[in-house]
C-alpha cells in the first residue's frame, strides 16, 4: 500500500507562517495562540497547514471544508463537512524537521528526531530498550550509541502512533525485530502486545535526523 511521506521545512521564515496562519480555522488558531514560545507556534502552523494542504488534495475538498478531531488518546483524525474522512495520516515534527505520513487507509505513525546530543541518554535508554536492545546498544562507542539509539527511539514511537493509544503501550517491551536492528530499511514487524495486526517498520532518517514510519499490514497486503 502506497504511503506518501512529506517533508515541512520548519525554519523561520514569516512570510511563510503568516500564509500557514492564514489556512487554520478558529480552533486551531486558538491553539496556535496558547504555545508559549515562537518556535512552538512556527512548527505547529507550518505542519498544520501543510498537512491540511495535502489531506485536501488527496481527498480532493476545499481548505474550509476540512476540520480535525481527536480520539480518546489524543490521535487526531479528519472531518470533512463534519464527516469522519476514510484517510490515514500522521506528523511529527522535531527542531526545524516536519514530517507527514498519509495513505488511504491502515493505522499510521511517524516520528522525527534531530539527532542532537541528549544529557539524559543512558536514562532514555533505560526507559525505552529492552534488555536486548540496551545491550546492543553499551557496546557501541558515544557517536555509533547515540546513532543508534534515535533510529531504535524514532521506530517505536512511529509504531506507538500508530497504534494511537499513547502510554498504554509498554515501550521498552516492543523490541525492534533483529533483521531492523542489525541495519535492515524495512521489515514486517509483529509484537505481543498489539497481536491482532502486522506492521510494516521502516526507517526514513537521513543525515539530519532520525526518523521513521509505522504502517499497519492490512490483511490482503
Ligand atoms: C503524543 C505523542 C505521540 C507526541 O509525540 P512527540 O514526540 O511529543 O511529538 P511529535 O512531533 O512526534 O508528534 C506530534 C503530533 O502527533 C500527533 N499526535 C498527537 N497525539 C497523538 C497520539 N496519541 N497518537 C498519534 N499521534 C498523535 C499530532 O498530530 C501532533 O502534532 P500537532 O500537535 O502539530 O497536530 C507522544 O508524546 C506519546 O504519546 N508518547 C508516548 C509513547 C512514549 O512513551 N514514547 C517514548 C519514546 S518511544
Amino acid at each position: 500500500m502506497s504511503i506518501a511521506i512529506l517533508h515541512v521545512d520548519l525554519r523561520p521564515n514569516a512570510d511563510h507562517e503568516a500564509e500557514a496562519l492564514a489556512s487554520l480555522d478558529g480552533e486551531e488558531r486558538l491553539r496556535w495562540q496558547r504555545f508559549q514560545s515562537p518556535s512552538a507556534q512556527r512548527r505547529y502552523a507550518l505542519c498544520r497547514a501543510a498537512l491540511r494542504a495535502v489531506l485536501c488534495r488527496e481527498i480532493g475538498c476545499p481548505n474550509e471544508s476540512l476540520a480535525f478531531a481527536s480520539a480518546t488518546h489524543g490521535k487526531p483524525f479528519a472531518l470533512v463537512d463534519g464527516q469522519h474522512a476514510s484517510i490515514s495520516f500522521n506528523v511529527s515534527h522535531s527542531g526545524n524537521h516536519g514530517l507527514i505520513a498519509v495513505a488511504p487507509k491502515g493505522r499510521l505513525g511517524v516520528d522525527v528526531e534531530e539527532r542532537v546530543p541528549r544529557r539524559n541518554l543512558d536514562n532514555l535508554i533505560e526507559g525505552v530498550c529492552s534488555p536486548r536492545e540496551k545491550a546492543e546498544l553499551e557496546s557501541l562507542d558515544g557517536g555509533q550509541q547515540m546513532y543508534a539509539f534515535f533510529r531504535l527511539w524514532t521506530i517505536k514511537e512511529a509504531l506507538v502512533k500508530a497504534h494511537g493509544k499513547g502510554l498504554s503501550l509498554e515501550v521498552a517491551e516492543l523490541e525492534i525485530p533483529e533483521e531492523m536492528r542489525r541495519g535492515a530499511i524495512r521489515c514486517i514487524g509483529q509484537f505481543a502486545q498489539i497481536p491482532e495486526t502486522s506492521w510494516c517498520l521502516e526507517d526514513i532518517g537521513t543525515k539530519d535526523f532520525a526518523a521513521a514510519v509505522a504502517h499497519e499490514l492490512s490483511p490482503s497486503s
